[in-house]
């Protein structure tokens, strides 16, 4: 038979000693037995037995990758500061752990759906034989049902956790020694207020391990977000509005934290760190905050003293004893508390180690650190910048 004779006959027509007429609504089985030349409906076993060894190969290949790539996924060789996947506190534990919930089910529902689609495309084709006739049934009851009730259960079994975890971790009442922490975000750097302890500081918040801590997020300008992954989680910081976040410490480290909604010129220069100490550790780090700022009674530290309290620094800038404000203080651009300054191991909205060199290049023309910065450029000379920048390290 030519090629083209056998692809003009029709499809449904009974060749020479088929005896069985072809009929639609039979089953497989019963439409073309042995004397049949050509079969409409599935290839022939050993095709079928080829197929799925073929399919297997596949699959297991596929599978192999998909094991490397989350062996290589778990062991990171480097370590992000960012990283959403190394939770070290009750709060990020459980997002974490609904994340990994929620994507085991989905890798289930994507292994069923693209093997179901493979076996389609590479064990069922009838392509070999030609095209079948399309079901005339206008509906099927038992398949609607399961396309509606499975997907339905799917979705139950995502919604139920994730609200669990929402109500878990937005508590509506605290333990008694829950630590509260104000977190005011100014255009762009972060203040943090101790309300019980009297503490305040920026750019750097510290807090003990074991023990609740209530974020209160406010926003003196813009929104900003709250965004510190191994630790904290995220949160809007919305202007004129209080925001929460509650969480107990697990592991003591240094953690990064960043604004991560657009919130003007140096958004990107908007970050802080976050330093879980032991408890003990923590008490002594309060005890130090609350000490009175170092005095030098000479040398280029005391000349600097006077420098920034003649300057326009104290216009803005709290050093305890020296100048500053009440917190209240709500107009105009505020800076960041200098009281210990050089206790703090960066500066600038933590974009700079605190190194002299650093902080003098910070002075000399903070818009060129952080474009957009509010802190004005003082025009200060050599020996003055020395002792203005001895003075601020010496405020330990
Ligand atoms: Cu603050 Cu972005």
């Amino acid at each position: 038979m030519s090629a083209r004779s056998r692809k003009s006959k029709p499809a449904s027509v009974p060749l020479a000693g088929c005896r069985k007429p072809h009929l639609l609504m039979e089953p497989l089985s019963a439409r073309c037995d042995k004397n049949c030349l050509l079969s409409f409906s599935s290839p022939p076993l050993g095709e079928i037995a080829q197929r799925v060894s073929r399919l297997r190969k596949v699959f297991f290949r596929s599978l192999l990758g998909v094991v490397v790539l989350a062996v290589s996924a778990c062991k990171p060789q480097v370590k992000y500061p960012l990283d959403t996947l190394a939770p070290t506190s009750d709060l990020t534990k459980s997002i974490y752990d609904l994340f990994v919930e929620v994507t085991v089910l989905d890798i289930i529902v994507l292994i069923v759906v693209v093997g179901a689609l493979f076996l389609g495309m590479l064990v069922f084709s009838t392509r070999t034989g030609g095209p079948r006739e399309p079901s005339v049934k206008h509906s099927d009851m038992y398949l609607e049902m399961a396309w509606t009730i499975i997907p339905a259960l799917i979705l139950l079994a995502i919604t139920v956790p994730t609200v669990r975890v929402i109500i878990q971790t937005q508590p509506y009442s605290w333990p008694k020694n829950t630590l509260p922490v104000e977190v005011i975000a100014h255009q762009w750097w972060w203040e943090f207020y101790y309300p019980t302890l009297g503490v305040e500081t920026a750019d750097e918040v510290h807090i003990p391990t074991g023990q609740t801590i209530h974020f209160q997020l406010f926003s003196k300008d813009v929104i900003h977000s709250f965004f510190m992954p191994q630790v904290g989680g995220k949160r809007d910081v919305i202007p004129g509005q209080e925001n929460q976040i509650t969480l107990i410490a697990q592991v003591p480290g240094e953690y990064y934290g960043q604004c991560t909604e657009f919130c003007g010129d140096s958004h990107a220069n908007m970050r802080f760190r976050m330093f879980v100490e032991t408890p003990a550790d923590f008490q002594q780090w309060v005890r130090h905050q609350l000490e009175p700022p170092v005095k030098r009674a000479d040398g280029p530290a005391a000349a600097g003293a006077k420098i920034f309290a003649d300057a326009p620094c104290a216009i803005c800038h709290t050093i305890r004893g020296v100048s500053g404000f009440s917190k209240q203080y709500t107009y105009g651009f505020r800076g960041p508390d200098l009281t210990h300054f050089g206790s703090r191991s960066t500066l600038a909205g933590s974009i700079m180690d605190n190194t002299p060199q650093n902080v003098a290049m910070w002075i000399r023309n903070p818009d060129e650190v952080k474009p957009g910065a509010n802190m004005p450029t003082l025009g200060l000379g050599g020996a003055e910048m020395n002792e203005l920048v001895a003075y601020l390290e010496s405020l330990k």
